[in-house]
């Protein structure tokens, strides 16, 4: 996706040669009609496939869920980092391991909105180690659920999180790849998006 590869190259900071700051339009401060054109971007490329469903995990993959459920007329559920208080609902969970924080913790859905009549789009912001993803995939594949595939905004192509989902046989779209970066340069690979 051209537009947010110029904002990338524009705004993003290169803190490293594998984290990219982009908290003036994605992650912090939301450029709103950027998402909004990021959810039809993802809605072109997963339309006439009968998705029922968006899916992500809390906090920065929700705009994009609800911008793709927008432009698809679904829906969409975060998955949750903490378990609620109140406990009284059966939720599918999964393990998901923070190589940066270097923790495991819990994520959880509802089993009330999420089952075998669903067809399901997993959107995230970043595509890096991938573990949160992975996640997202066990508990779609719990529920009984169809998986259409992943969608992602920004994907690090030289982490190791495309391989992982590859390898559990998931479809990726990811709008903007980056081949390699370092402090002033970023490298993207072509790709299917406008
Ligand atoms: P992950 O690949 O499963 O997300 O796990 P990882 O431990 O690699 O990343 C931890 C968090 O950092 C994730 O957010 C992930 O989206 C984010 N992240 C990874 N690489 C980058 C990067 O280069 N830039 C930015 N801005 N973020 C990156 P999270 O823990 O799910 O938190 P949240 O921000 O969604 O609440
Ligand atoms: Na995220
Ligand atoms: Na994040």
């Amino acid at each position: 996706m051209k537009l947010l590869e110029e904002r990338i190259r524009q705004e993003g900071l290169i803190l490293s040669d594998t984290v990219l700051k982009v908290d003036s339009f994605l992650n912090h401060q939301v450029d709103t009609a950027l998402a909004l054109e990021i959810g039809r971007e993802f809605g072109r490329i997963f339309a006439g496939r009968g998705i029922t469903k968006v899916l992500t995990i809390e906090a920065s993959g929700i705009q994009f869920a609800m911008a793709a459920g927008i432009a698809l007329g679904v829906p969409f559920v975060y998955a949750k980092k903490k378990k609620a208080v109140t406990l009284s609902e059966s939720v599918y969970t999964a393990p998901v391991h923070s190589f940066t924080r270097q923790e495991t913790y819990q994520i959880s859905v509802s089993q009330k909105y999420l089952g075998p009549a669903d067809h399901v789009l997993i959107v995230d912001d970043f595509l890096a180690t991938g573990a949160a993803l992975v996640g997202l995939v066990d508990i779609v594949r719990a529920s009984g659920a169809k998986l259409a595939g992943v969608g992602c905004v920004i994907e690090k192509s030289f982490q190791e999180g495309r391989s992982l989902l590859e390898n559990k046989g998931v479809e990726i779209h990811s709008l903007a790849r980056i081949a390699s970066m370092a402090p002033g340069e970023v490298h993207f690979i072509g790709n299917e998006t406008v």
